[in-house]
């Protein structure tokens, strides 16, 4: 063995000893938290009221500002429009409100179709960016996110941000909730982090369906550090969770919810948990999905307005 060989071989020998002892200590509270476990049916009923917002998050912001957008709008009907704003082209369509029954302020991002979110994932040039400063203050820079979201991030933050402060003056709110299903769940995402960091005393939940990877590692882990609530719930075998691919850098936070082929809502623990009953292991390649199935259905529930 060459010296330079024996030393690596040490330096992994050392690794080894030196994780064996954490790993291998007994946790009977933390491994039965990281079993995967089916919801209960009250719990997958209590996402409801989130599914039909992120799925108006489809509809035209008049009809938002409003709330007349027919069934979505229909299935909350005590919530009180603050902003809508977007063009649904360059700028994703985007809702603000308070819903009084969750007591929580409601912020919606518009997803796309299968077909337009598609070239944005399978780029194999896909770029990543550092998060922005100005929105992103004090991020380290080696937490980088896919440079299409980002950008799309910015372009609804100020409004957003604006539309969220004063809804929780006007209803006395402490509690904001992102939602979005597709590229709208990756916005939403960004914007929970965001709104983390400007509105720091609010308590920040993130419930996304049929979210796509949205950063690199070091994104995942923070923001899974982060005293945010994260749920990302995958239908199926839809292909869009599993793009970008790992192979390209990109990585999920944790709180995955996958509903498998039984209508069961299986809780996930981990990020990208590799077991055949999550998106991960159930779709190991786009070949093996089904691009169907990312417009749900969710307990019922059909993307779009
Ligand atoms: C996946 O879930 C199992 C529970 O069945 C857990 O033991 C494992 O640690 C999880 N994997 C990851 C990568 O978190």
């Amino acid at each position: 063995m060459a010296p330079q060989a024996k030393v690596l071989a040490l330096l992994s020998l050392l690794a080894v000893c030196l994780v064996a002892p954490a790993s291998a200590l007994p946790a009977p509270a933390k491994q039965r938290r990281q079993s995967i476990i089916a919801l209960a049916q009250a719990q997958v009923t209590a996402f409801r009221p989130y599914t039909h917002y992120a799925s108006a998050g489809y509809c035209q912001p008049a009809a938002t500002v409003a709330w007349n957008c027919g069934a979505n709008c229909q299935a909350n009907p005590s919530f009180v429009p603050v902003a809508s704003g977007g063009d649904g082209d360059e700028t994703q369509f985007w809702f603000v409100g308070y819903d009084p029954a969750l007591g929580e302020v409601i912020v919606s991002h518009q997803g796309t179709d299968t077909s337009e979110i598609l070239p944005l994932l399978e780029d194999a040039d896909i770029i990543q960016e550092s998060l922005d400063s100005g929105l992103f203050p004090g991020v380290s820079s080696s937490i980088k996110a896919h440079s299409g979201f980002a950008g799309s991030q910015k372009r609804s933050a100020s409004g957003v941000l604006s539309a969220v402060n004063t809804a929780i003056s006007k209803f006395g709110a402490s509690k904001v909730t992102l939602t979005g299903h597709s590229l709208g769940a990756a916005i939403a995402l960004l914007d929970a982090v965001y709104l983390h960091l400007h509105l720091p005393q609010t308590t920040v939940k993130f419930i996304g369906y049929g979210l796509p990877r949205v950063g690199n590692q070091e994104f995942a882990n923070y923001v899974d550090s982060l005293p945010i609530s994260v749920t990302h719930i995958n239908n199926k075998e839809d292909i869009v969770p599993i793009l970008p691919g790992r192979f390209l850098g990109f990585h999920h936070t944790s709180g995955e919810v996958h509903i498998v082929d039984t209508g069961a809502w299986l809780s996930c623990p981990g990020q990208d948990n590799t077991s055949d009953e999550c998106i991960v292991g159930d779709v190991p390649n786009i070949f093996e999905g089904d691009e169907s199935d990312h417009d749900g259905p969710y307990d019922g529930i059909e993307m779009g307005c």
